[in-house]
């Protein structure tokens, strides 16, 4: 196990009512709070009444149609909004694109220049506003951890941002709040979770043996859950379950004493930069491609042990067993609904070549993962999974 630091300072509230804490949480802060969310789910299922309500004696402003992939501009709007109504505190309310719109607005206001500025330097983000949660989606984890992704619509890129600064102070976690969700988003989500757990284990540094079978429960949590929420969109149980495994699937428990960067998400990344698609959708697709393409002599054991305590496999040779994991992984997602072909969601081969220069350039899916892949062992990964 290599040496780690584990300190994730979110007050995580799990449960159906929780949200009445609000009032009291969020006065801790202050009285001026921006309100952000999406596209308008909140105002149909009623929880946008609900938080309004408990923020009656709140001066409350309000920054919506923050959309899936959060763009650039409306982290400037938010700022705008922030400086203009001296905000004390953020409240996001919805899934991972509120969030990070929200962490990436909290500290741009604490900044001078232009918000993409801290992408591009990172010790230029110093300080931040307080962020806390109401989530609405169980997919990213950004309701427990320190990362936001935004995307700059005039330059195609989506980038992250992370430090200690961007946890959120407090997040509310009802497993109500996602019966109303579509069915695709569930699937989606669930591939979203499913995809973070498995960046985290196949990675290089063996002996984080605890660390290794906390992720392989919550990969079956997923598998077991998903099917049910699908079917059932107010079983409590499945939600309930599905929601803290998207929240301890990327809260850093899972990575501790590991190490390396991520494969899978730099390369959605470009996919959902260029083309808009829905993150979970791109990793359904992008997941067992890279899978196939690294399965090796050096990586069979792990994926041979994936397959055994993941997907049941009861196959005695390391490779067969391997394999066999990986068509479960790909089996499944397709159950859930989910495209496997760039093809389906209308992505064709014209930026195969710039997508996987960008993804080098802007990750260390190059030098530092699991299998290192270079710009044209990613091209060759798109062509694998093209139609
Ligand atoms: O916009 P509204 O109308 O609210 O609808 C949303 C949106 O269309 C809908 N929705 C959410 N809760 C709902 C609901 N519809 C009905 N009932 C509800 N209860 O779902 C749609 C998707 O929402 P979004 O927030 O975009 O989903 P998600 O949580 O999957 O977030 C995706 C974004 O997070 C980034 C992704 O790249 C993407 O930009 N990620 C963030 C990470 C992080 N901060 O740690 C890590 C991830 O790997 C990921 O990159
Ligand atoms: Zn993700």
């Amino acid at each position: 196990m290599n040496r780690f630091q584990f300190c994730v300072p979110t007050d995580i509230r799990f449960g159906e009512g929780q949200v009445a804490c609000l009032p009291e949480e969020l006065a801790k802060y202050g009285k001026n709070v921006l309100l952000v969310y999406g596209g308008g789910s909140i105002k149909r299922n009623g929880i946008y009444d609900t938080i309004r309500t408990l923020l009656k004696d709140f001066h409350v402003c309000e920054l919506s149609g923050i959309e899936p992939n959060p763009k650039l501009s409306s982290v400037r709007k938010g700022v705008a909004l922030c400086r203009e109504h001296d905000v004390d505190v953020i409240l996001a309310v919805g899934g991972g694109s509120c969030i990070d719109a929200s962490k990436h607005i909290a500290c741009s206001v604490c900044y001078d220049g232009d918000p993409w500025d801290l992408v591009k330097d990172r010790s230029k983000m110093t300080k931040a506003l307080p962020v806390a949660v109401v989530l609405t989606i169980c997919a990213t984890g950004s309701e427990m951890n320190s990362g936001a992704v935004i995307t700059n619509e005039e330059t195609n890129e989506k980038l992250e941002i992370n430090g200690p600064i961007l946890y959120p102070v407090l997040s509310v976690c009802d497993p109500t709040y996602l019966y109303t969700l579509p069915e695709r988003q569930t699937a989606s989500g669930t591939v979203d979770i499913m995809s973070h757990v498995m960046e985290q284990y196949f990675q290089k540094n063996d002996g984080a043996y605890l660390t290794d079978r906390l992720s392989e429960s919550v990969l079956k949590t997923c598998i077991h859950y998903a099917p049910i929420a699908m079917e059932k969109p107010d079983d409590y149980e499945a939600r309930s379950n599905l929601m803290w495994a998207s929240t301890i699937g990327l809260n850093h428990l899972l990575t501790v004493g590991k190490g390396g960067a991520w494969s899978c998400h730099p390369i959605e990344h470009e996919l959902s930069a260029f083309y808009d698609i829905t993150h979970g959708v791109g990793l359904a697709i992008v997941t067992p491609a890279w899978m196939r393409a690294v399965l090796s002599e050096q990586t069979e054991a792990r994926f041979a042990m994936f397959a055994r305590n993941v997907w049941d496999v009861t196959e005695a040779d390391d490779r067969k067993a391997a394999q066999l994991g990986i068509e479960k992984t790909a089996a499944f997602f397709r159950s859930l609904g989910m495209p496997s072909t760039l093809k389906e969601v209308g992505i064709g081969r014209e930026k195969f070549e710039q997508m996987a220069a960008e993804a080098v350039r802007t990750s260390g899916i190059a030098a530092r993962s699991y299998v290192p892949l270079d710009q044209a062992a990613i091209v060759k990964l798109f062509e694998s999974c093209a139609e």
